[in-house]
């Protein structure tokens, strides 16, 4: 763990930071069958070659969550982590779906969640959010339904997310369901150019109305495109670690878009996506493009405050954490 720069995190997945060791142990807990239960076996398998691999890995480990506790546990052991390390605020991803699926409550997400989140805020001062995101794989349908089901929990969540297996789901398969989390005052985000091409990025502004995209690489493909994000200072949440592992950047750090990015005049922040399965945390993504690429002091600031000026936090609040 590397101290850093004030932070806010934007782009992670509260699933996606499920240690192993956390996977087996929720595993004996609740009997549920694992492949191995010894957790470095379990994480020599972590080896993928584009999203959708590593999103069987991610969850098929996910079938150890069961009840209040374990989502209390998995929050508990992220927001302690991040704020250790520096992150002053945290907007979590979480695939509702995905539990339901496997018959857990709403309830027990909820429940668990929040209860971290309000512990976290009283013993470190770190303050979260979630953001609920739609599993594109599932599709338009499936995404209404969850959102309409989610109501009665509007309190405790401030925004919807897209994500999940990007290609072949283009945004404007989820209109419906982001129009209501629009009228209900929800903010939006969508992942969007992780894997598919910038018309997947201009679907999600201009059919989800989205406030921020997630990765967002591709569209630096689209110079128009690249144009409305910088005039109109839309965030992309860019997750260097989690490019590599996942294949959607080149093998080298060396290599990232990110440098191209700031020179466009982009609103870029750093974040983990998936801590547990990329390489590490959001301190570790700085630690890893402060050695790697050829940033200034001042570049991997202006990083640092974008991550706050691209959050939800209402501005008195940004200007109070940066
Ligand atoms: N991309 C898309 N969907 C996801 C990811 C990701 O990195 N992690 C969890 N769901
Ligand atoms: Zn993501």
């Amino acid at each position: 763990m590397m101290p850093m720069l004030p932070v806010a995190e934007l782009h992670m997945h509260i699933e996606g930071s499920l240690e192993a060791e956390l996977v087996v142990a929720l595993a004996r807990r609740n009997g549920i069958d694992l492949p191995t239960y010894d957790a470095t076996e379990l994480k020599n398998r972590y080896r993928f070659t584009d999203l959708q691999s590593f999103l069987d890995i991610y969850y098929a480990n996910l079938a150890v969550m069961k009840t209040e506790q374990d989502f209390y546990d998995l929050g508990t052991a992220y927001l302690t982590r991040a704020a250790a390390s520096g992150v002053r605020h945290a907007e979590m991803f979480f695939d509702l779906q995905t539990h339901t699926q496997n018959g857990v409550a709403q309830e027990a997400v909820f429940g668990g969640l929040t209860a971290a989140i309000d512990e976290a805020r009283a013993s470190s001062g770190i303050t979260a959010e979630l953001i609920l995101c739609f599993l594109r794989h599932l599709g338009g349908e499936a995404a209404t339904e969850t959102m309409r089901d989610a109501l009665p929990f509007r309190d405790r969540f401030i925004g919807v997310g897209l994500d999940s297996s990007e290609l072949g789901y283009p945004p404007s398969l989820f209109a419906e369901a982001f129009g209501i989390a629009g009228s209900e005052g929800l903010h939006r985000v969508a992942h969007a150019g992780e894997e598919a091409g910038p018309e997947y990025v201009w679907e999600a502004l201009d059919l989800l109305g989205v406030e921020r995209i997630d990765h967002g690489n591709r569209a630096t493909e689209d110079p128009a495109l690249v144009a409305r994000l910088r005039d109109e200072q839309i965030p992309l949440t860019v997750c260097p670690l989690s490019n590599i592992a996942l294949k959607t950047a080149p093998p080298e750090l060396a290599d990232h878009l990110l440098p191209a990015m700031l020179a466009e005049g982009l609103l870029v922040s750093i974040n983990s996506d998936d801590p547990a399965y990329f390489g590490g945390y959001v301190d570790d993504n700085f630690a890893a493009i402060t050695a790697g690429l050829d940033l200034s002091p001042a570049q991997v600031g202006v990083l640092a405050e974008n991550s706050f000026t691209s959050s939800f936090l209402p501005e008195r609040q940004k200007e109070s954490l940066r």
